[in-house]
């Protein structure tokens, strides 16, 4: 068969069977099948397949028919501008995420009028790094940073660390399997953590993807989906240098009571996402805690 009518009747399977974007999830896993990028696909539309091709295209169509989000099929994800590796052990890294490490570069710049300049080096650490994206993002952005990332999943970890080394990187960030932030340490400038944040009661309004096939540890919290920030508000107020900034992913379903779990820090804010849902909580330990 030819690409072209490949490509036409893979489109017309996964719109029979629902799969949301059936064009650019047919063109990705063709793409991924022939090692190309989507220029090939069209100046190449009459190539013919092999057997092999055909094949392997094939079942990678299967598993996108019964479910399988893409990343997990082709086994890499872009995070800021990096291709991660991410496998069924690590969430698939959101571009809403990167509204998280934006944050940083900007609040480590900013300084009230008599403020001193921020230390030399500094020091942050992420909680619940998963596939290793906002520490590793941080790691290309701010090059003298100490980097310092937790999970509570070791083969999250283990996948965190060989991105790291895929992206050399692995000189630049201290992995640490911790149950949020024990163990690790004080004297932070900042805490920056994407937490499971989702309610087991509002486990149906979740996408049903997500539901199957991204690791549950990683997306519920609890019955009310606080639970872990209950638990990490306190913790990071500990670990941090006062002035030093907590910045979180929230959604919108959590971010008043967030907010309020926050009440005795000082300059809270929270910064919606380009859907216009509030996505990012930030907040400064208070100089004299
Ligand atoms: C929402 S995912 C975020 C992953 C990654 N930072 C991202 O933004 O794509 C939450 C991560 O927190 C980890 N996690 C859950 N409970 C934890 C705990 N008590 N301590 C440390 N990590 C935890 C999960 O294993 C998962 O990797």
């Amino acid at each position: 068969m030819q690409l072209k009518p490949a490509l036409h009747s893979a489109i017309e399977r996964l719109t029979a069977r629902g799969v949301p974007s059936p064009r650019m999830n047919a063109e990705l896993l063709l793409m991924f099948t022939l090692d190309c990028d989507r220029a090939y696909l069209y100046a190449h539309s009459e190539r013919e397949l092999t057997k092999d091709e055909q094949a392997r295209y094939g079942s990678a169509l299967d598993e996108r028919a019964r479910g399988v989000p893409a990343q997990y099929i082709t086994g890499h994800q872009e995070f800021w501008g990096l291709d991660l590796i991410v496998t069924p052990a690590v969430l698939i890294p959101r571009p809403e995420t990167e509204h998280v490490v934006e944050s940083v570069p900007e609040l480590a710049r900013a300084r009230e009028p008599g403020e001193e300049s921020p230390p030399r080096v500094i020091r942050i650490v992420d909680v619940g790094t998963g596939s290793g994206c906002i520490a590793l993002a941080l790691a290309k952005e701010l090059p003298k940073a100490e980097i310092h990332a937790t999970d509570v999943s070791y083969a999250a970890l283990e996948i965190a660390r060989a991105n790291a080394a895929r992206l050399r990187l692995e000189d630049r960030i201290r992995f640490h399997h911790a149950n949020l932030l024990e163990g690790i340490g004080s004297e932070f400038d900042f805490v920056v953590s994407n937490p499971p944040y989702v309610g087991e009661s509002e486990a149906d309004q979740v996408q049903l993807e997500v539901r199957k096939f991204e690791p549950r540890e990683a997306v519920f919290a609890g019955p009310t989906g606080l639970e872990i920030i209950e638990r990490l508000i306190p913790q990071a107020r500990a670990a941090l240098r006062p002035t030093g900034w907590m910045v979180m992913e929230i959604s919108g379903t959590i971010a008043k009571r967030s907010k309020e779990l926050l009440h005795d820090w000082d300059q809270i804010s929270i910064l919606s996402d380009l859907q216009s849902i509030p996505r990012v909580l930030r907040a400064r330990k208070p100089r004299d805690p």
